[in-house]
Formats: structure tokens, C-alpha cells, sequence
């Protein structure tokens, strides 16, 4: 790279104009740390006039991508519009171009890993995505570099923000799902379509590049359970909370067992005195251990604006600084023998089921549990005084998934058990 260094950036989004932001407000800085002029030459978008609230010369901005893509002078290209096409289609031409890219685009590296890895690697050029899980968290780079000599044992997160943000204030307002949904749309933490962060999509998509960063195996998100947060009522937080001493969060899970991988986005009963536990509002964080270094936990501003863009124009400080850098996403060789199924996993059950109130119940739900060699630690039914269904409370020991799938089949067939009844998995 000469002394000058050009990027052009894709997306004059949310992100995008934080981007523009960090390059008109510590310009001096980048400079200082790369020891080059980093330029900021060339800004697509679609829109370019509506105000994104940062001062840029208009000359900078176009709506023709291929000002950046076949511009010889630019190194580096920054893409931010998110989604699989264009974006796909772009960064490919970017790298086949000689290009390095970065982006914050999970659910296409999430999705077309290979195509990408293998094209970056083809071109000796580099493809980072720091800001693609966590937001501003520092969380790739540092399986790549300061935890580099660790094999990685478990990784555990919370890596959605609106999700956690729903479930906090659930838990602090008492309120039900839609209430808190509405009112987090309102505030603009939840998108007018909230599907793919609160049905777990979002988190499942982070999981699987911190799966194959930490452990070397890509695995598909059509290859393991992804649950959200939808079923989750005040009855299921209240008991967490008041009767157990536990949190409930959305976890991406990813850890091996005697040498085999469990890899799994659903709620999750989280012990209090767990660090996790206490990871409120739009905060992510994952907690991981590796061989040697023991547990380490990651915290912060998993989206927004400006730790994003942090995020992203970190990982262009690296390529200017190590363009030749040979390409590290964690181990080459998969450290797992095989994954698990989630019929195959083995853990404590929450397990909330509604059923009329007179005698016999209890025994009748208590007979389909003994026939599985399910052994339960609590049960608590709350009565009331009109004959409503109420609800009824199970905490397990120890089960197999497979053995509470089929326990919960036959009491949702008893006469007694009405309407839906929901599991949530207990962290151990
Ligand atoms: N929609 C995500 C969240 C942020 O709510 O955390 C971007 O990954």
C-alpha cells in the first residue's frame, strides 16, 4: 500500500454514517495509528440525499457502486448495506478486484463463509467482519490473537440486543411480551419486523461465525435448534426470578463434550450468580472458556451507530497496518469430532404446562414423567378459586431432550392440559 490509503464504503446507512463520523471526527488519529493518510473517497448509496446527520462533501458521494469497485486507486472497501444481494455480489467483485473488505454483514458471512474465505484467499487479499457479531465488542480478533494458544472449550452468549432488552424489561416491569415489543419498537430498539432477533435468527447467525472462529467447524443454522423468545410469559420470568434464583436470556450456545459439539440458540434459565445473568437492556456479551486462559468475559454495545462503526474501522486500521497478514478464522483443523443433536442433549428442564384445576392432575402429569425417568426437583401448581386451567410449575433433574420431548407429547394429550405447553432449557 502507498502512503495514502483510499476506502470506499458501500451502505451510507445507520453504520455508514457512523463510519463517516469516525473519519471527520479522529481523521488525526487514524493517521497516527496507521502511519499512513487514510482517505475516505468514495460513499454509495441508492439515497444520497436524505441527511444522515454527518457532515460529507458531496462530491464523495454517487450512486454507482462500480465508482468504487473498478477504481484502482481505492484498497480498501467498507460494506454496510447488509442482506445477501447485492452485498454478496459486490464483495465478491471487491475482492476479486484485489480489494481487502470489511463488513458488518453477519448473515452473509454467516451463510456464504466459504465462498467468501476462499475468494479473499484466492486474491491475497483480506475479508474482516469484526462488527459482524457484538457490535462494537471486541470479539473475533481476540480469538485470533490473545487467545490464540487456547483451545476453545464453550463459548457462551447473549448476542442480541433487542432480545435482551424485551427480556429485561419483562423482567423489571412485569409486563407481558407484545407490551414490552411495542414499546421497544416505539424507542426504535426493536425493527417494525422484530422476526429475526426475537425468533433467535440473529443470534444464531453470530453463533455460527464464533463456532467456526472458536472451534474450526462451520455449521449451518438448518443444523441446529434455534427457539426465541416469543412463548415467554410474566409467569415463566416471575418463577425465574422470585421462586428460583435464575435469569432468563436468549444464549447461542457452542461447546464440546468429550470431544463433540452442542451447538444451540434458545432461552435459557441462567443461573444469578452467573456473569451472564446480570447482562441487562441492549448490552451483549459472551462468555467463553478456552484450555488455558480460563473463563473470559466480552461486554458492551452489541449494535448501534457508533460502536459498530468502531468495530468496522478497527479492522481497517489492521488491514492498513497487516495487508499481508495471512487469513486467521480460528483453528484450520475442526477441533470437533462430530454435533450433537439436540434429541441427544442432556440438561435440567423448566417446563410450564396449563391444566385444570381439580384432584388427580398432578399424579396423572407425574405418571408420564416416572414412565421416562424423568425426576422432577419441584412442582408447583397455584390454584384459584373459579376452575380455570392454571398453571403448573415442573423444575427436572437431569434428562435427556428426547425423553422430555416424548413426556411432553403424552401430557399435552392428557384431558386435563390445556393450551400450549413450553420447556426452557436450565444452564448448568
Ligand atoms: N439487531 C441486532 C440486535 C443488532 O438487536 O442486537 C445487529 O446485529
Amino acid at each position: 500500500m502507498s502512503n495514502e490509503v483510499n476506502v470506499g464504503l458501500i451502505g451510507f446507512g445507520t453504520i455508514g454514517a457512523g463510519a463517516v463520523e469516525i473519519f471527520n471526527k479522529n481523521q488525526e488519529l487514524l493517521n497516527e495509528k496507521t502511519g499512513k493518510k487514510l482517505v475516505l473517497k468514495k460513499v454509495a448509496d441508492l439515497d444520497i440525499t436524505s441527511d444522515r446527520g454527518v457532515k460529507i462533501e458531496p462530491e464523495l458521494l454517487t450512486t454507482d457502486v462500480n465508482e468504487i469497485l473498478n477504481d484502482d486507486e481505492i484498497d480498501i472497501v467498507i460494506e454496510l448495506m447488509g442482506g445477501y444481494e447485492p452485498a454478496r455480489t459486490f464483495i465478491l467483485k471487491a475482492l476479486n478486484n484485489g480489494k481487502h473488505v470489511v463488513s458488518a454483514n453477519k448473515a452473509l458471512i454467516a451463510k456464504h463463509w466459504e465462498e467468501l474465505i476462499d475468494t479473499a484467499t484466492k486474491n491475497n487479499v483480506r475479508i474482516l467482519f469484526e462488527a459482524s457479531v457484538g457490535g462494537g465488542i471486541p470479539l473475533l480478533t481476540p480469538f485470533n490473537e490473545a487467545l490464540s494458544s487456547n483451545r476453545i472449550d464453550s463459548i457462551y452468549g447473549i448476542m442480541n440486543g433487542t432480545a435482551n432488552y424485551i427480556l429485561t424489561k419483562m423482567t423489571e416491569e412485569g409486563l407481558d411480551f407484545d407490551s414490552v415489543l411495542k414499546e421497544a419498537q416505539e424507542k426504535g430498539y426493536a425493527e417494525a419486523d422484530p422476526t429475526f432477533d426475537i425468533e433467535g435468527h440473529d443470534t444464531a447467525q453470530k453463533l455460527i461465525i464464533l463456532t467456526k472462529i472458536g472451534f474450526g467447524e462451520y455449521v449451518p443454522q438448518e443444523n441446529f435448534t434455534v427457539e426465541g423468545i416469543t412463548k415467554i410469559t410474566p409467569t415463566d420470568i416471575n418463577f425465574a426470578n422470585n421462586e428460583l434464583d435464575y435469569s432468563i436470556k436468549l444464549l447461542g450456545i457452542a461447546k464440546k463434550i468429550n470431544g463433540n459439539l452442542e451447538i444451540r440458540v434458545h432461552p435459557t434459565f441462567v443461573p444469578k450468580t452467573h456473569l451472564l445473568s446480570s447482562v441487562n437492556d441492549v448490552y451483549n456479551a459472551v462468555y467463553l472458556v478456552g484450555d488455558f486462559v480460563g473463563p473470559v468475559l466480552l461486554y458492551g454495545q452489541g449494535a448501534g451507530r457508533m460502536a459498530t462503526a468502531s468495530a468496522v474501522m478497527g479492522d481497517v486500521i489492521d488491514i492498513v497496518l497487516n495487508p499481508e497478514k495471512e487469513i486467521n478464522y480460528g483453528p484450520k483443523t475442526s477441533q470437533i469430532a462430530k454435533v450433537k443433536k439436540i434429541e441427544d442433549l442432556n440438561a435440567k428442564y423448566y417446563i410450564r404446562l396449563t391444566a385444570v384445576d381439580q384432584p388427580g392432575v398432578l399424579y396423572k402429569v407425574g405418571e408420564v414423567l416416572k414412565k421416562y425417568n424423568i425426576g422432577i426437583e419441584s412442582m408447583t401448581q397455584k390454584g384459584n378459586s373459579d376452575k380455570q386451567p392454571v398453571p403448573i410449575i415442573l423444575v427436572t433433574h437431569h434428562a435427556n431432550e428426547s425423553d422430555i420431548e416424548k413426556a411432553l407429547g403424552e401430557i399435552n394429550n392428557l384431558d386435563v392440559v390445556k393450551g400450549e405447553t413450553i420447556k426452557i432449557r436450565i444452564l448448568d
